[in-house]
């Protein structure tokens, strides 16, 4: 037996100690709860936290935002945060050890934070690539899935911080999400949406989970008594919290009785007193309350919040002093996804870049300069700093080599934030114009959720002023835009430029708070003359919950610009004669957040035009494609080389730089197929029609789908290239695992996951219904993968383990899973579209 192994069999015994220790302590502070406590402790009490209960040693419970960072109970820039890439592209690394140490970092994060449960991680699947949440998911394949949460979820509770796995189940895509009812089949539910967090609840023990908004096959997901007491509960055996995901509770009956524990956000919630008094009235039964207050004091006790009681994590034990932005860094270039790398004229690929032989680099592209690192909505954090592309290239590039950017193509629709040339405060006011508060602010947004600021009260609260000077850098018609949903009036110089009330747009409340429109107005200004510049704002209700602290508008600013035309000649001009150009695209805040879906899969702007300009003016010509999901890339046979970076966290520039210049491999394979076009995609319907949205596909997504339909797409799943070649040498198989012996046979050291799939033998598996053969078993699935690491000629060995479920099916008549036995071929790749060897097993 290995250390290792000693570890964590003394770990698994005090876990177990503690479970008794917790459950024993759980059933002493109920004890000591009356039915108002109690109703009291399963609604949020704020935006984040569950009340104290001082009475039996409770403290608060705080939740927070996740996955990608920790935000804490601040909405804003003033509590920074580290932010890592994004979940596609932690997904990507296909490395569960790297999102433990993710999880870790984030742990240590929400302790420094006060923060006791992460909202992470998001398991819902690329169903589609419209999906507006697809960044913040992981994968369209239920097993990457699972093993990536579950080692997210794992580092995350080593550290002594809970986790809600989101969103329980089927909130694939956005639109109407709040009531859509997603009609999905029982193979494809078990098969696919369930089984990330099946996975995950089996191999990582979550303490929490957050259930969705939509409804799964008639009722909604708070209310879901099926799902979450016989399935989740029932079956699985999850002993944690059920949190509803903020402002899902709709009944205060339905949603107990369906299982629901905790209902956010506070204080006006389904629960608390509404629960009290349905108790009292016979509508539901004090046990059931119990049972779930009883979930939350476990969690509590878990968390450390429970006085007198051992956390489940030794806090000597938890992992401290991690670097965060080491690790950002490492799991963005583990992440890098190189798509296409094609020789140039020296007869070598393009990449990696040999510093020693660059004079001039080209760097072009408006994301170059203000990367795009994180999605939007929940997701969102505020990182201390951020490495841009051509930061991080400025850094590592040698002396003496000169570096030029020219901005291309403004994807953005929406005007930037003010502040270059800003100075600006935030001043909230009384209705007598008494300043109530006044804070700095880094730029021109003004957003927070939870809190007012110091000496600042809901009900005294009656305007916001953001205000200050600009000084403007260039003579001409500046673009000043202000947005808000609510009164908005903008001041320039003495002068009123805007003033009216700005009713919501569109009909989700979230979408209306958190992406207000834009109103734009052009204002005269001279270079060097400064002027004073007031944004007033009186917010309006969104009916998000009257009695929250919340607020959000912002002025935004653009510099008088040259004409798109313009823009790009200068590009193309600056790319022309470099020794590499390196053109970074991205998608927006506009095209891709949470709360809608997207209506395309199209670069914004004119980045396409932007792309086949300059690759015609240098051969040499890098493409980075900045966006946290697939976008169509109509120019990729014309460039040598096209890097994926999704949305890479904090460390962009620097991971960026390390992977352009070598010093580190493009670690990264796609977690999710890319499509050449959007119609090509199999599944492309994410609008319900009469309140539904029928799965038709089935079991048919991703790979999956592509690979029984006629178009093909840019990039396979499981793809993408490093800088080295591999050879795989043999492959040798057990009933329960795979081993593959491959050769590094390029010049560097390197890195390969190793994808086992699965296929059924020609005629499907002996002993499948035609059914399954015929129609419902796809071509194969992923059934496992590793990664290794070998020197140049060096030959290395992944044991993979083939669990007897990859075998399985979900037989809808017996409600239960089914081994389907007869022959199938595994089969060791490189991506699902390039399998390099095969051997065939029985399984009986
Ligand atoms: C999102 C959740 C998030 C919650 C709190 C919701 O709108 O769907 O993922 O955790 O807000 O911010």
């Amino acid at each position: 037996m290995t250390d290792h192994d000693t570890d964590r069999r003394s770990d698994a015994q005090s876990a177990h100690g503690r479970d008794a220790v917790h459950h024993a302590a759980v059933e002493t502070a109920l004890a000591a709860l009356d039915l108002d406590t109690k109703a009291g402790l399963l609604s949020g009490q704020d935006a984040w936290t569950l009340p104290a209960i001082p009475e039996i040693g409770l403290r608060s419970l705080v939740m927070s935002d996740g996955p990608v960072g920790v935000r804490g109970q601040e909405w804003s820039a003033a509590d920074p945060s580290v932010a890592l890439p994004s979940p596609t592209a932690l997904a990507a690394t296909w490395d569960p050890q790297l999102a433990r140490t993710a999880g870790h970092l984030l742990a240590q994060e929400a302790r420094r934070k006060g923060v006791h449960v992460l909202l992470a991680p998001t398991v819902n699947l690329h169903r589609s690539p419209l999906g507006g949440r697809h960044f913040e998911c992981y994968s369209e394949d239920p097993h990457l899935t699972g093993v990536i949460g579950a080692g997210y979820v794992r580092g995350v509770q080593e550290g002594g911080v809970g986790t809600t796995v989101k969103h329980f189940v089927g909130n694939d895509a956005e639109t109407d999400r709040l009531t859509v009812d997603n009609r999905i089949a029982p193979r494809p539910l078990h098969e696919l949406y369930l089984a990330p967090f099946e996975h995950i609840v089996e191999n990582a023990r979550p303490w929490g989970i957050m259930t969705a908004y939509n409804q799964v096959n008639g009722a909604t997901m708070t209310e879901h008594h099926h799902l979450v007491n016989e399935v989740l509960r029932g079956s699985w055996g999850f002993d944690g919290v059920n949190v509803s995901d903020w402002t899902a509770a709709r009944d205060t009956v339905r949603a107990l009785n369906g299982g629901l524990d905790v209902a956010m956000p506070g204080p006006r919630t389904v629960f608390g007193d509404r629960l009290a008094a349905a108790v009292r009235a016979g509508e539901v039964t004090e046990s059931a309350v119990d049972a779930a207050v009883r979930r939350v004091l476990l969690l509590a006790a878990r968390t450390g919040c429970l006085e007198g009681v051992p956390a489940a994590v030794d806090p000597a034990r938890v992992p401290q002093g991690i670097d965060g932005r080491a690790v950002a860094r490492e799991i963005a270039r583990s992440s890098f996804v190189l798509l296409r790398n094609e020789p140039v004229a020296d007869g070598r690929p393009v990449l990696p870049a040999d510093p020693a032989a660059l004079r001039t680099v080209a760097v072009i592209g408006a994301a170059a300069r203000d990367a795009r690192v994180l999605g939007g909505g929940s997701a969102t954090v505020f990182p201390e700093a951020v490495v841009a592309p051509l930061e991080g290239l400025r850094a590592a590039l040698p002396e003496g080599v000169t570096l030029r950017y020219a901005v291309g193509a403004e994807p953005r629709t929406r005007v930037p934030h003010a502040r270059t040339g800003f100075a600006l405060r935030t001043r909230y006011l009384a209705a007598d114009g008494r300043v109530l508060a006044e804070t700095p602010q880094s730029d021109g947004k003004v957003q927070l959720i939870g809190s007012y600021p110091e000496g600042v009260g809901r009900a005294e609260l009656a305007a916001v002023e953001l205000t200050g000077t600009f000084t403007p850098q260039a003579t001409g018609r500046h673009v000043l835009a202000v947005s808000g949903t609510g009164a908005l009036r903008l001041t320039v110089a003495g002068q009123v430029h805007f003033d009216a009330d700005c009713a919501p747009d569109g009909s989700d409340p979230f979408e209306a708070f958190m992406h207000p429109a834009e109103q734009r107005v052009e204002v005269p200004l001279t270079a060097g003359e400064q002027v004073d510049v007031t944004l007033r704002f009186v917010p309006r209700s969104l009916g998000l919950g009257d009695d929250m602290d919340a607020l959000n508008f912002s002025l935004g600013h653009a510099e008088p610009q040259q004409a798109p035309d313009a823009e790009i000649e200068e590009a193309v001009r600056t790319a022309a004669g470099a020794d590499l150009a390196v053109v970074v695209v991205a998608t927006t805040e506009e095209v891709e957040s949470e709360g809608f879906d997207r209506a395309d899969l199209r670069l914004p702007g004119r980045q396409d035009e932007l792309v086949a300009r300059v690759a015609a003016a240098n051969p040499r010509t890098v493409v980075v494609v900045n966006s946290g999901s697939p976008v169509e890339l109509p120019w990729r046979e014309q460039v040598p080389a096209v890097l994926l970076s999704w949305f890479p966290g904090q460390e962009a520039g620097a991971a960026l730089a390390d992977v352009l210049l070598g010093a580190a491999e493009p670690g990264g394979r796609l977690p999710t197929t890319w499509p050449a076009r959007l119609e090509d995609a199999p599944v492309t319907r994410v609008t319900p029609e009469g309140g539904q949205l029928d799965y038709t596909e089935g079991l048919f997504i991703g790979y999956r789908a592509w690979e029984r339909a006629a178009a093909a797409p840019a990039y396979p799943f499981g793809h993408g290239l490093g800088y080295t070649d591999w050879e795989y040498e043999s492959l040798d198989t057990t009933p329960d695992s795979v081993r593959v012996r491959l050769r590094n046979t390029g010049q560097r050291a390197g890195r390969e996951v190793v994808q086992i799939y699965l296929a059924p033998a020609d005629s499907g598996p002996a002993g499948a219904a035609p059914t399954d053969r015929d129609a419902a078993w796809p071509a194969r699935r992923l059934a496992g993968f590793a990664a290794v690491r070998a020197a140049p000629g060096e030959s290395v060995e992944a044991e993979i383990a083939l669990p007897r479920r990859m075998f399985e099916i979900w037989d809808e008549t017996a409600g239960a899973r089914r081994l389907i036995a007869g022959d199938y071929t595994v089969e060791a790749a490189h991506s699902v579209a390039d399998r390099r060897l095969t051997a065939e097993i029985t399984v009986g």
